[in-house]
């Protein structure tokens, strides 16, 4: 197996040696809900296959489940850890008997913390890990508050070698609650010390942006006003909202995809070039891109919720017949917003985010739309009409990159196409690491670079503060469709003469 993340780290604000795993202890909070279960487990296990922590990583599962113990998270890891064959699966069990513990937090009383202090010592002490901790918030956010006061209170914000804090999102409601978030957390942790996660930045194609843009002159030069006519972000998923109805009527599409996903997209596309390849660098140049956005209007997004319709022929209920949704919400399922940038390079560009549940299939992209000849020299040869080059940069469901260009078609009568050029990840990589493998060995390497700072994550819910709990009710759109009808006058449509799915997958069996 190609080993996995090759980039080069910089170095840390605690002092770690970047490109090794060190000997530590990683503890979970919330260690038999289902991020966990889903992605964290998983993933630290790929590491461990992959021999990324070989100098050994001691994992401590911690849950209010007083009944648990070490044999019985064990189960829990081995059910979780997704197996081929007989050999593998003795292979997590033996991974599992070696470094997996468990921990209950009862009702997170003082006392409950100094236990599990006394027990992070006793397994560090069994290990002779000096030390080196990490603290993994896999919790609904209503817990973050009285855990990271709960860690801090007992002594576990410092250690003998370093100690780190991975929140998980959402940070925060909106501008106040994360502002009070962020104090909370830095009255006992450094900034240093925290890693806030937003897993699409732990997406190849999401870290390829930087090299895309910076490592290939030719892009980057083009990379502006001048050639530039508009970004497009989309990030449309087929599923509705699952079994996730108490968060999301509280969330909304807003809160849940456009002010982390969407956003952390849009800073990576529009900043300037960092001065380093530097986690510190490239935070400075993201939170100054979002801060050069002109705060959103009512005027400027359109609001949707999806109703009943069919999704690959299939006919799926409505977001308000969904379990768990109140009949009568008005929570979003759909945003679409135009927004600007009020710099130099991008004055005048519109930025285009649209992001929805059930929506017609799966697809997040970033569409660059270049300027168009000045002059349409084909004229007289050629009906078709003038069209630019478009860059679409593709996440899912495939990684990789598309270009739209013309092309004169062989022979007579005169006529251009439009074709593409191709690059697709796992055609030319075979296999591609999932996104919490990648955010996890960097925080075991102590990287920053792919988590969001305190500023950036203040920066974002500035720019929405005007649309959250808004009263207006969202805009209907049935199952299966892009959006409501009314995101026309916000988001160009989809060009109808750009190549179809069908197309791009024949040009790229064909490339
Ligand atoms: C999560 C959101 O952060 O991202 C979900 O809470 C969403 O609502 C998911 O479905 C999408 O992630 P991905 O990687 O499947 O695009």
């Amino acid at each position: 197996m190609t080993p996995i993340s090759v980039t080069p780290s910089p170095a840390t604000g605690d002092g770690a040696s970047p490109q090794t795993t060190e000997q530590s202890i990683f503890v979970i909070f919330g260690a038999t809900g289902d991020l966990a279960k889903r992605k964290i487990l998983p993933a630290l296990y790929e590491l461990h296959r992959h021999g990324l922590t070989d100098k050994g990583c001691v994992i401590l599962g911690v849950s209010r489940d007083a009944a648990m113990d070490d044999a019985g998270y064990r189960a829990v890891v081995r059910e979780s850890v997704p197996t081929e064959g007989e050999a593998q699966a003795a292979d997590v069990t033996a991974w599992s008997d070696a470094s997996v513990h468990y921990q209950g937090i009862g009702n997170g009383e003082p006392a409950d913390f100094v236990a599990l202090r006394s027990r992070i010592e006793g397994l560090e002490h069994d290990h002779g890990i000096p030390g080196k901790r990490s603290f993994y918030l896999s919790l609904p956010p209503q817990a973050f508050p009285s855990t990271i006061a709960g860690l801090g209170a007992a002594g576990l914000n410092h250690s003998a070698g370093w100690t780190r804090l991975v929140v998980e999102k959402p940070f925060g409601r909106d501008l106040a609650s994360a502002q009070e978030l962020n104090r909370l957390v830095h009255q006992y942790f450094d900034e240093s010390q925290v890693y806030r996660i937003d897993h699409y930045l732990g997406k190849e194609t999401v870290q390829n942006l930087l090299v895309f843009r910076f490592a290939n002159a030719m892009f980057e030069s083009l990379w502006n006003r001048d050639h530039i006519e508009s970004v497009e972000l989309t990030v449309a998923e087929e599923l509705g909202v699952e079994q996730r109805a108490g968060y999301y009527e509280q969330a909304g599409a807003l809160r849940d995809m456009v002010q982390s996903h969407l956003t952390q997209l849009l800073a990576l596309v529009a900043m300037e070039v960092p001065t380093a390849f530097e986690a510190g660098a490239i935070r400075e140049e993201k939170v100054k891109a979002l801060r050069s956005i002109a705060p959103m209007t009512t005027a400027s997004s359109v609001f949707g919720q999806y109703t009943a319709g069919r999704i690959d022929g299939m006919p799926v209920p409505g977001y308000r017949e969904e379990s768990g949704v109140s009949p009568t919400s008005t929570t979003e399922t759909f945003v679409a917003l135009r927004m600007c940038l009020d710099n130099w390079r991008w004055q005048g560009v519109p930025f285009y985010l649209r992001t929805g549940k059930r929506m017609a299939r799966r697809l997040t992209e970033i569409r660059v739309r270049f300027r168009q000849a000045p002059v349409w020299m084909f004229r007289s040869v050629s009906d078709a009409s003038p069209q630019a080059n478009t860059l679409v940069i593709t996440l899912q469901p495939n990684e990789g990159f598309l270009l739209f260009f013309e092309v004169k078609a062989p022979g007579e009568p005169f006529r251009l196409q439009r074709l593409t050029l191709h690059f697709d990840y796992e055609e030319a990589f075979k296999t591609l690491p999932e996104a919490y493998q990648t955010l996890l060995l960097d925080i075991l390497r102590g990287d920053q670079t792919l988590f969001v700072h305190a500023d950036e994550v203040e920066a974002s819910w500035r720019l929405y503060a005007p649309l959250l709990d808004q009263t207006v009710a969202p805009h209907p759109y049935p199952a299966g469709a892009w959006g409501p009808a009314e995101t026309s006058s916000i988001v160009p449509d989809r060009d109808p003469r750009e190549p179809t799915d069908a197309q791009r997958q024949k040009a790229g069996a064909a490339a």
